[in-house]
């Protein structure tokens, strides 16, 4: 699909300094990680991209059965508020309705909540536990 010029994917090979540039771009605390270990579990992932720039990700873990999560939904800073976040979170859920999947996860902060809601999520109450720094 391209609109716009920028074009999404679904389970798109990309390299670790791809993912660390677009995180480093976006999330103030990222530090370089490996995503293979990641993304070989995951049941897949979408990336948006802008001429061979990697401008959008989100990336879907599952736990085999029925739930499927959205996890670091992500769009460069310099594309942001274009609508590509709402692309890469509805090819996401389409994935995982073609998946069979029954349930699909998200947590956020409050100010994502009209973001969420416009991708056709709704709010629940939902616990989250750093494990390394107890809170
Ligand atoms: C959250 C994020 C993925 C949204 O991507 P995006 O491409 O800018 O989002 P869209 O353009 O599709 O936004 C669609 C609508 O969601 C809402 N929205 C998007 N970003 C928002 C924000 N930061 N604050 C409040 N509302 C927001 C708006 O209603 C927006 O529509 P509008 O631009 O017409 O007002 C992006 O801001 C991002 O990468 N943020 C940093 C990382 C992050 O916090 N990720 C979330 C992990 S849960």
């Amino acid at each position: 699909v391209r609109i716009d010029g920028v074009a999404l994917s679904v389970r798109q090979s990309l390299t670790d300094r791809e993912l660390d540039t677009l995180f480093a771009a976006a999330w103030p605390d990222h530090r370089p990680r490996q995503y293979g270990p990641v993304l070989q579990r995951s049941l897949t992932w979408i990336t948006a991209r802008a001429a061979d720039q990697l401008v959008g990700f989100v990336n879907v873990a599952t736990d085999g059965g029925a739930h499927a999560f959205l996890l670091d939904t992500t769009v460069h800073p310099d594309w942001q508020r274009r609508g590509i976040g709402r692309r890469v979170v509805t090819a996401a859920i389409t994935e995982a309705r073609m998946y069979g999947m029954t349930w699909l996860h998200v947590d956020y902060e409050p100010h994502l909540n009209n973001f969420y809601r416009g991708c056709g999520f709704r709010s629940t109450d939902a616990g989250l536990l750093h494990l390394t720094r107890g809170q």
